[in-house]
């Protein structure tokens, strides 16, 4: 498939577009100051925190999983059985009431943080696989 532009320049912090690519859908997050600066006090909780069996390309194996803080790019596709999770958005990163700051999957209960990763006691294996992705101008991503 051709790559995809994807004009982010009016995502507001903590809002979700999507896009979609190769028939499959590609969740694109801007994360809030305070999501991000969340993001390293919960690894114990998760399966893979440092993301070393997950996909991603060698520029988004970092502590955010992305290219820029701020921009999570990831495939909005449920790593156990594929269904698509829910953005639940929040200026915190804890869970509330069973739903965390991050990525519910509605089939089965798989939970995954802001950085697309895998909480541990949920069915998904892996953290949401980030694709490869780059940006032309602070205004348009191209993902593929
Ligand atoms: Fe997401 Fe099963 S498909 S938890």
């Amino acid at each position: 498939g051709a790559p995809v532009e994807v004009n982010i320049g009016k995502i507001q912090p903590g809002q979700l577009i999507r896009a979609e690519w190769r028939g499959k859908p590609v969740y694109i997050v801007r994360r809030t100051e305070k999501t991000v600066s969340n993001l390293a006090k919960h690894d114990d909780q998760l399966r893979d925190p440092n993301s070393e069996k997950a996909q991603q390309p060698v520029y988004a194996t970092n502590a955010y999983r992305s290219i820029k803080p701020e921009f999570l790019v990831a495939l909005g596709v449920c790593t156990h059985l594929g269904c698509a999770p829910t953005h639940h958005a929040g200026d915190f990163d804890q869970f509330v009431e069973g739903v965390p700051n991050g990525f519910f999957c509605p089939c089965h209960g798989s939970k995954f943080d802001m950085a697309g990763r895998v909480f541990q006691g949920v069915p998904a294996p892996l953290n949401l696989v980030v694709p490869d992705h780059s940006y032309i101008n602070d205004d348009t991503l191209l993902i593929g």
